[in-house]
């Protein structure tokens, strides 16, 4: 996600908001950029790379007074790039604009605009905001600003200076967070509390499709339809640390329930709603393409290589292809069957991970078209795959991997509908259910992490056990995956995922009395069978929690917890199930005191063998 960063008032206004971005670097960012206005004039500086080379190309700017705005830009519209860098400009440098968030219908608006005469420099989103503000701007850019926000589809967060009216910001929000800090003679905005605490602690929160005019002296609340609002000052009281994690203790639970938002940007842009139709304009592979590929090779390591599982199940059910998933540190050595005729999806989230980019060399060489899923643009996947999606979960900061693993699996999803459409294989009645269903994603994980509640109350139960076992049938199994590599990795405790029906081939020698078995059971066509896997592992009186739908209110008859995720077409379950894991996963190490952000041992990306 982007930082923003802005300030308007008598003060150093260049250093200011180069303080406030560098206190948003942690968010991660490729390039960054800053627009003030000077003698009638907007000025800008932007540079790829860190904020220590822009701090250094404005050196010596004592520039007091006036408005300015700068960003750190996550790349998701147009490659790194100075000329993609924010602010944007109008054709005649007199607004700019930073932004943060997705503009889903940019390419159309920018047809328009390019119809009606505007001249576009870079290839992203946000250029095509400055281009409307210039065609409704008459004097007032409140007002301006105001006008364009019913053309704009998706999220943003907006700050704008315009080189007629110094000494004003105005602000616009749907969806991306956006904060006004409160000065004295002096005012801020930011994209979060973090670029601000040095500043001041009272601040204004903008709501969804609300706008501000931010002067000095003042601070001007309204609706997107224009009328006024008047807020109640919020006092940050948390310390900074704390405010990167946006209140939350940890990274990971502030990744853990920042998944909706990952779900939402990951889907924007990637359906046509009106069509029914999933789109992947930035994708070259066609029908043509695909009707060569004779199978389908997914290669990841750790939770990626789980969402490649999930992958295998649903492009086979989908494409109707042979699907080989596989560890890249395995593939690598394996003498792996490659060739033209092989499509080869590495995964990853850091896009670094040596043996995912060893095999993604590997696939290369031997005549593969390497398609790579990521979440960081610029990374080796991103530059070294023929083709890429990219994953919008924003930074991941803690090493265990949710919100990049759901919207891996989002990706997926997406992409295996849009083979299918591609392929001619998808059934009309199922292209139909599942994109009427992968819309609700978003709310339905929201409403999944409710769940929580009753996994902080039990998690004290699990905290001195030392194997806990995860088994699940289809795609119960790699989401059974996911959560045992989960609990493992920051709680220390010993998981193992199994598919269920392998039980009685050995596991269940090791199955006691209070032994705790999570038994997910989400899948219709599988669902007796799970029953009967509970059944003999209670009878060996383990301790079990079963994992499953709303709905299904039998099941909790028969085990220790019952836990519900809310209903949804079967494919779609991973992507639900895996939050209640993770929730698990978190909270039983922190009853265990483990550091859930740095598990010992671990590094976020394993760039080496
Ligand atoms: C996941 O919780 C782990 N941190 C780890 O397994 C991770 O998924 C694996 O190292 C792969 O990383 P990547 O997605 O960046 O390639």
């Amino acid at each position: 996600m982007c930082g923003i960063m802005g300030y308007v008032g008598s003060g150093e206004t260049v250093s200011i908001i180069l303080d406030g971005l560098e206190k948003l670097e942690y968010r991660g960012y490729d390039s960054v950029g800053l627009a003030t206005v000077e003698r009638g004039r907007i000025k800008t500086q932007k540079t790829v790379g860190r904020l220590a080379a822009l701090r250094k190309m404005l050196a010596g700017n004592g520039k007091r007074g006036g408005a300015g705005i700068g960003h750190t830009r996550w790349a998701t519209h147009g490659r790194p790039s100075e000329r993609n860098a924010h602010p944007h400009l109008d054709c005649n440098q007199r607004l700019a604009v930073v932004h943060n968030g997705i503009i889903e219908n940019y390419q159309e608006l920018r047809e328009q605009l390019q119809k009606k005469g505007h001249i576009f420099i870079s290839e992203t989103d946000t250029e095509v905001v400055a281009h409307l503000i210039e065609d409704y701007y008459k004097g007032d850019l409140l007002a301006a600003v105001r006008r364009i926000l019913g053309q704009l589809k998706g999220s943003y967060a907006l700050a704008v200076l315009s080189a007629d009216e110094p000494g004003k910001i105005v602000v616009a929000r749907k969806s991306s967070p956006l904060v006004i800090g409160l000065g004295t003679g002096e005012n801020y905005i930011a994209s979060d509390i973090t670029a601000l605490l040095d500043k001041t602690r009272d601040l204004f929160i903008l709501d969804d499709n609300e706008l501000a005019e931010v002067t000095p002296a003042a601070v001007r609340l309204t609706k997107a339809d224009g009328t006024e609002v008047t807020k109640e000052v919020f006092r940050v009281e948390w310390d900074a640390v704390t405010a990167e994690k946006n209140g939350y203790e940890d990274f990971m639970r502030k990744e853990i329930h920042e998944q909706p938002q990952a779900l939402q940007e990951t889907l924007a842009g990637r359906v046509d709603w009106e069509k029914g139709t999933v789109v992947f304009p930035e994708l070259k592979i066609g029908r043509d393409d695909l009707s060569a590929i004779r199978r389908i090779h997914l290669v990841a390591c750790g939770t990626a290589y789980h969402a490649g599982v999930v992958g295998k199940y649903i492009f086979e059910r989908l494409l109707r292809l042979p699907v080989e998933v596989d560890l890249a540190s395995e593939y690598r050595y394996r003498q792996a069957i490659i060739g033209p005729d092989v499509l080869t999806i590495v995964i990853s989230q850091s896009g670094e991970t040596a043996d995912t980019l060893a095999a993604l060399r590997l696939s290369q060489a031997k005549g593969s078209r390497v398609l790579g899923i990521t979440n960081v643009i610029g990374s080796s996947v991103a530059r070294e795959a023929d083709e890429v999606i990219l994953t919008q979960a924003g930074p991941e900061i803690a090493v265990a991997s949710t919100k990049a693993y759901t919207t891996q699996l989002l990706s997926l999803y997406l992409l295996g509908i849009y083979f299918a459409q591609e392929l001619g294989t998808l059934e009309e009645a199922l292209r139909q259910q599942l994109l009427t269903e992968v819309k609700l994603l978003p709310h339905l994980l929201e409403k999944t992490l409710a769940t929580e509640t009753k996994i902080k109350e039990f998690a004290e139960d699990f905290k001195a056990k030392e194997n806990i076992f995860f088994i699940g049938r289809g795609l119960d199994y790699p989401s059974s995956m996911e959560g045992a590599l989960k609990l493992k990795e920051i709680s220390y405790i010993n998981a193992q995922a199994y598919a269920a029906g392998e039980l009685k081939h050995g596991t269940l020698a090791l199955i006691e009395e209070g032994v705790p078995v999570f038994a997910l059971a989400t899948q219709p066509d599988l669902y007796e069978k799970m029953l009967s896997n509970i059944k003999e592992v209670k009878a060996r009186e383990a301790t079990v929690v079963a994992l499953v739908s709303a709905g299904d209110y039998k099941t909790e008859k028969s085990v220790d917890y019952a836990l519900y995720i809310p209903k949804t077409h079967p494919f779609f379950t991973p992507i639900l199930a895996v939050v209640p894991l993770q929730l698990f996963a978190y909270h039983v190490a922190k009853v265990r005191g483990c550091d859930v952000d740095k598990p010992r041992n671990l590094a976020k990306s394993v760039t080496v063998e």
